[in-house]
């Protein structure tokens, strides 16, 4: 359909080419790539953070979170945060203005990290946030770039990878949250996800009122709960869900890592090249997230592929497919009923039930968006109907749009910032509506027929 096999058929070359050639040619810390970026997660190393910088490339495409914060001429800090499976994760605060200022912490999604938030310049949300007065901490999830260290266990460990969304939701972000509110003194904050990071939360949330209690406003940009109807890469990787040795052998077995290296070399020597290999980048990206490039500034373009396509596990992408394969929200199959029996005393994994989530939230969905369909929004606004706020609807939207998109300040984070005001000052206590209350309000929101689905 939509001449989409081809487009997969394409998508599996480039993957198995990426694997077969590029992973073993532009290994970490290979002079020949003329790419290094070992010292990027802090995992010991020189200091000098990526080695080499071509005069023709823009320097924010080698720059971590804290550079980008500083380069945008605000105080970056750094706090290491572990959790009680022994991951240390790094997340960063652009320091507040003053002291005792509400929290807002932002969540990255899937192969991504905290740098795709300030990627803007001062337009990013986190510098628009703070420049309204609030104390912005930006998370990051076990086994991306800034979260490589353990207390016993090595990269190089395949235990080290046993991870999926589930644990970033059940496990980071409580630690993470926790952490935040030790070192502000504050009692809740505004918690904004993108992509993965809204499963993190509608799964954390949903699962431990005691970490919900802990969130005033939930926003969630590119909405993902279930995904049965996402197109693209992810759609793909469902067909072999079965298989599972042969996704182990496409994605790698433990971390899932195709990217970082082979993409940084792709974003400051190929794309830039001329409007041929630039297409080419675009589209790999495009078919990733949606086919649309208009919404972002193009001059920039360098800079969002080199933060782009950070590591994760293997096992969290398997999950994901299992999502979009079962069409259910659930913590991770082990393929078979004794396998589940052993993690969790029954034979089929267990069902998140998020219709139990009691946080105020803001959904911010895209028209265009491949990975958070309408349909599966329209069925998260029914399921968690007593806890909206408000549905921001944005047509030509696709997936990055949220944070990378030119428009983004104006269509989604003044509307949020309007609504998070209206929290810090005043509202004692949200009020959570009737169904038929909500569905009242919800009529004002247009998203016509698609009620069908
Ligand atoms: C960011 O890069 C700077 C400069 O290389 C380095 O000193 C710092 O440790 C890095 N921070 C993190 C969290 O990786
Ligand atoms: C990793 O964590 C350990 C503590 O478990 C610490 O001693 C070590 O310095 C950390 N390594 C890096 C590179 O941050
Ligand atoms: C695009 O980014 C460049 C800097 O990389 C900036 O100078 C320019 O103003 C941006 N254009 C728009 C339309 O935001
Ligand atoms: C496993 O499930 C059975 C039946 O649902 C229950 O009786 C038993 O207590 C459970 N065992 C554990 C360790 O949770
Ligand atoms: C709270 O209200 C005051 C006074 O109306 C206003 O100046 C301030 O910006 C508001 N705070 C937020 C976070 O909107």
């Amino acid at each position: 359909m939509y001449g989409l096999s081809g487009v997969c058929v394409l998508v599996v070359l480039w993957l198995v080419v990426v694997r077969a050639t590029f992973l073993g040619r532009f290994r970490r810390d290979d002079p020949e790539s003329g790419v290094s970026r070992s010292n990027h997660g802090n995992q010991g190393g020189n200091q000098g953070g990526y080695t080499r910088i071509d005069a023709d490339v823009d320097p924010e495409c080698f720059m971590n979170s804290s550079q980008l914060i500083a380069d945008n001429g605000y105080i970056p800090e750094t706090h290491s945060v572990t959790t009680e499976d022994g991951y240390i994760l790094q997340i960063f605060r652009v320091r507040p203005k003053k002291e005792k200022s509400p929290v807002a912490f932002l969540q990255h999604g899937l192969t991504s990290s905290s740098d795709t938030f300030l990627l803007n310049l001062r337009s990013s949300f986190p510098f628009i946030l703070h420049e309204q007065g609030y104390d912005v901490w930006l998370g990051n999830v076990r086994g991306n770039i800034y979260c490589m260290n353990h207390t016993s266990l090595s990269p190089q460990d395949k235990e080290f990878w046993d991870f999926s969304f589930q644990e970033m939701g059940e496990i980071d972000l409580p630690a993470m949250v926790d952490y935040v509110l030790k070192v502000t003194g504050q009692k809740k904050i505004f918690y904004t996800g993108h992509s993965q990071g809204t499963e993190m939360g509608f799964l954390g949330f949903s699962s431990n009122p005691d970490l919900a209690s802990k969130i005033s406003l939930f926003t969630a940009l590119a909405p993902i709960a279930r995904i049965s109807y996402a197109k693209g890469l992810i759609a793909l990787l469902k067909e072999f869900v079965d298989l599972e040795g042969v996704l182990y052998w496409l994605l790698g077995n433990g971390q899932f890592d195709p990217p970082s290296e082979v993409a940084l070399y792709f974003a400051t020597k190929i794309c830039p090249e001329d409007a041929l290999t630039r297409g080419l980048c675009e589209t790999l990206d495009a078919l990733a997230s949606g086919f649309d490039i208009s919404n972002i500034n193009q001059t920039r373009y360098p800079i969002y592929r080199a933060h782009d396509d950070q590591s994760t596990s293997t096992k969290d992408i398997i999950h994901w497919a299992q999502l979009l394969r079962y069409k259910r929200v659930q913590k991770f199959d082990y393929g078979s009923g004794k396998a589940n029996m052993a993690r969790y005393n029954q034979t089929s994994p267990p069902l998140y039930d998020i219709s139990k989530m009691r946080v105020p939230t803001i959904l911010v969905a895209g028209g265009n968006d491949w990975l958070g369909d309408t349909r599966d929004v329209m069925w998260l606004i029914k399921t968690i109907y007593p806890s909206i706020v408000k549905v921001l609807f944005i047509d030509k939207y696709n997936h990055d749009d949220y944070v990378l998109g030119m428009d983004a300040p104006k269509q989604v984070y003044s509307p949020v910032l309007e609504i998070m005001g209206a929290f810090v000052n005043g509202s004692k206590g949200y009020q959570f509506l009737t169904n038929s209350e909500r569905m009242e309000r919800l009529g004002t929101v247009d998203l016509g027929s698609l009620w069908e689905f």
